[in-house]
């Protein structure tokens, strides 16, 4: 069926693992993650950016995920990626999602407040879950000192305030992760900040964390992509230990895009090296799927915890 996050999120809150939010924008993408979740009975996010949403069409998306739903007789819940205005939310919430994320991490914390509580009251009025965020996602390319890093770290002082007072599900919060494929600086050493998350986890005691910018770049398909006419030297994600131990906390949400990418991109890749006269789509995305298909199956059985829980 297609659900909302509430009842995923406090599962997962207190079974001491997380569910996996992938972002989909077509077909073979929504088959290989939806057929590794069948397999493994997982309860599962498929999450839907404005980019996602104006490249495949908000019909193509909910009708593919609904197909997917009947095949595979899971609880799905239908999520819009980083909302960055009242309109795209109220605009997904009427046509079928049953949660959204109203992304107000770039304004003030009281502009963040007031538009994230607004999205809030339209959303429960439709039985729709909510994410709020607090903090920004580091970039790479940033050229940070160190003290507007700090400032860029979800603050756990501000927490309490914005959760009580706009009412949201869920919030997403930045502790060093970023979105993908180059998060680190090549030589640097992956660390989360665990304390911010577990004095946000002390301060809301129940509540569901999310964690973005969480995909682990496996090195494997850097180096197939690499290998066969790619160019993604330094290409590095959240080590999947770090993961592990963030899905056993508070973090219920752990959202994945660019290893659904390097899955897909790779093992096209591989393919046409190997096939250069073979120019039948299905036969390059035949692999392309399988290939997101094993990555899923992995995350969840392996990062997620999250297998048999459906
Ligand atoms: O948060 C970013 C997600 O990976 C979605 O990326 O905006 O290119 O669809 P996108
Ligand atoms: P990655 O780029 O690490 O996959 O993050 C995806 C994400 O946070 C989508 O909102
Ligand atoms: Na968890
Ligand atoms: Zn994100």
């Amino acid at each position: 069926a297609l659900v909302t996050s509430k009842e995923m999120f406090q599962k997962a809150y207190e079974g001491g693992y997380a569910i996996g939010a992938f972002n989909v924008n077509n077909m073979e993408i929504i088959q290989g993650i939806t057929e590794a979740a069948a397999d493994l009975r997982a309860p599962l996010i498929l999450q839907v950016s404005s980019g996602a949403r104006k490249y495949a069409n908000h019909t193509y998306l909910t009708k593919l995920v609904e197909a997917a739903i009947i095949e595979t007789n899971l609880p799905i819940c239908l999520h819009l990626d980083h909302g960055d205005s009242f309109e795209l939310c109220k605009s997904c919430i009427d046509g079928g999602f049953t949660s959204v994320m109203i992304d107000g991490s770039h304004h003030s914390f009281q502009e963040n407040i007031e538009l994230t509580k607004r999205v809030v009251e339209y959303a429960h009025d439709h039985g729709v879950t909510v994410e709020g965020e607090l903090g920004r996602l580091a970039g790479i390319e940033d050229d940070v000192n160190v003290s507007d890093e700090d400032s860029s770290y979800t603050q756990p002082e501000e927490v309490e305030e914005f959760v009580s007072k706009t009412g949201v599900d869920s919030l997403a919060i930045a502790i060093g992760t970023s979105h993908g494929a180059f998060k680190f600086k090549p030589g640097t050493d992956p660390e989360l900040r665990f304390d911010i998350l577990d004095e946000v986890s002390k301060r809301l005691p129940g509540f569901p964390i999310v964690l973005h910018g969480a995909s682990s770049v496996p090195q494997d398909f850097v180096a197939k992509i690499n290998q066969y006419g790619g160019n993604m030297p330094g290409a590095i994600g959240i080590p999947e230990e770090q993961l592990r131990q963030a899905a056993r906390s508070a973090v219920c949400k752990i959202n994945i895009d660019s290893d659904l990418r390097l899955a897909m991109t790779s093992s096209v890749r591989e393919y046409f090296a190997e096939n250069p006269a073979h120019f039948d789509p299905r036969q390059y995305l035949k692999p392309a799927r399988s290939a997101i298909k094993d990555m899923v199956a992995h995350k969840i059985v392996n990062v997620l915890g999250c297998d048999h829980k459906a």
